[in-house]
């Protein structure tokens, strides 16, 4: 049985990171794309370098050819511009878009039966892009936002309340935005409502809600407070490492629950759109959607998420994408 293809499309800051991290979990043999020549080569080449110190028998290659991801399982997308000074929204999704619209072209030519991950910016407009282009079937296109929104809001909530972040659960739902949704009411430690633990610590509920509206409100701006703080360019250990947790459950058949930016088909009242929501990941990419019972107010948050998310794509269908 031959081992996985892994293509990481994009070499940049995350595809390097996706790149090693991939070989020591060793998920299969990997290919760096980029359009930049010889950079893929010498990344790859750096981490390949390392495999007898890591124990890692996956192969590496870096380039440039496109007929190098040939018959690949598994593409995961990072190529694009992050945002520079002076560079509009609309800049981004013009400039994100074109490049898009070339990957996605290759991959539809070159690994028609992949399952992939896109990550580039701005995340739900590129994946509804990068569907629209190859055609392939909702199960096979999904998008990176949740995973890492939901363990940036289990960390901050780990930090508050001293505990091991690997028994705290909490989930973001909703676009990869300011609008995305932390769902504060689902969030536990093993079972336990953080909202409860909260309370317990402070034994004074107003004050439990301003610590909860804080780590919120962190959670949605987690990515600008990296950014602001690299100085160049934006947070990229972290996207990988929810990108590979992603790929893995696909590639070992996990059936993960995990939050997920998936085309929606009349779930949570929306038809036709990317959103981050629950989806069972396995063999077959998105194998199911759950809809999570929301009350009223995470209602709102959510249909005020969604709403942002069509915004975004009819901005860029107005840009003529
Ligand atoms: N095909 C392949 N790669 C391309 C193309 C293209 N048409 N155009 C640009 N690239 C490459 C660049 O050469 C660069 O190496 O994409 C890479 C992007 O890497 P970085 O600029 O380091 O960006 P990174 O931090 O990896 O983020 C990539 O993910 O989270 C999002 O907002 C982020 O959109 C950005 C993307």
């Amino acid at each position: 049985m031959s081992r996985k293809k892994i293509a990481l499309i994009g070499g940049g800051q995350i595809g390097g990171v996706l790149a090693q991290l991939a070989a020591l979990r060793q998920l299969g043999d990997v290919v760096l794309f980029d359009i930049v020549q010889d950079m893929p080569v010498g990344k790859t080449l750096d981490i390949a370098e390392a495999s007898r110190i890591d124990g890692f028998d996956s192969h590496l290659k870096g380039t440039s050819d496109y007929k190098d991801i040939e018959n690949a399982d598994i593409i995961i997308v990072t190529a694009g511009l992050p945002r520079k000074p002076g560079m509009s929204r609309d800049d981004l999704l013009t400039t994100n878009a074109a490049i898009i619209k070339s990957v996605a072209e290759n991959v539809k030519q070159y690994a028609p039966n992949a399952i992939c991950i896109i990550i580039s910016n701005p995340l739900d407009a590129m994946v509804t892009l990068f569907k629209k282009v190859t055609g392939f079937p909702a199960n096979r296109v999904m998008g990176q936002s949740g995973v890492l929104d939901s363990s940036r809001f289990s960390s901050f909530i780990a930090w508050e309340l001293g505990v091991s972040v690997k028994d705290v659960n909490a989930m973001v739902l909703g676009g990869h935005g300011d609008t995305m949704v932390p769902l504060v009411r689902y969030a536990n430690v093993n079972g336990i409502p953080a909202m409860e633990m909260i309370e317990k610590k402070y034994n004074d509920a107003t004050k439990a809600k301003e610590v909860m509206t804080k780590i919120v409100d962190r959670t949605k701006q987690a990515g600008g407070e990296v950014v602001k703080l690299l100085k160049t360019g934006s947070a990229f250990y972290s996207p990988a490492t929810a990108a590979i947790q992603m790929a893995e459950a696909i590639l070992n058949d996990e059936k993960r629950l995990l939050p997920v930016c998936a085309l929606l088909n009349g779930e949570y009242g929306c038809n036709g759109y990317y959103v981050g929501v629950p989806a069972i990941l396995g063999a077959n990419g998105v194998e199911g959607i759950f809809e999570v019972t929301l009350n009223n107010e995470e209602k709102a948050l959510m249909d005020n998420s969604v709403k942002a998310v069509t915004n975004l794509v009819a901005d860029m269908e107005r840009l003529g994408l």
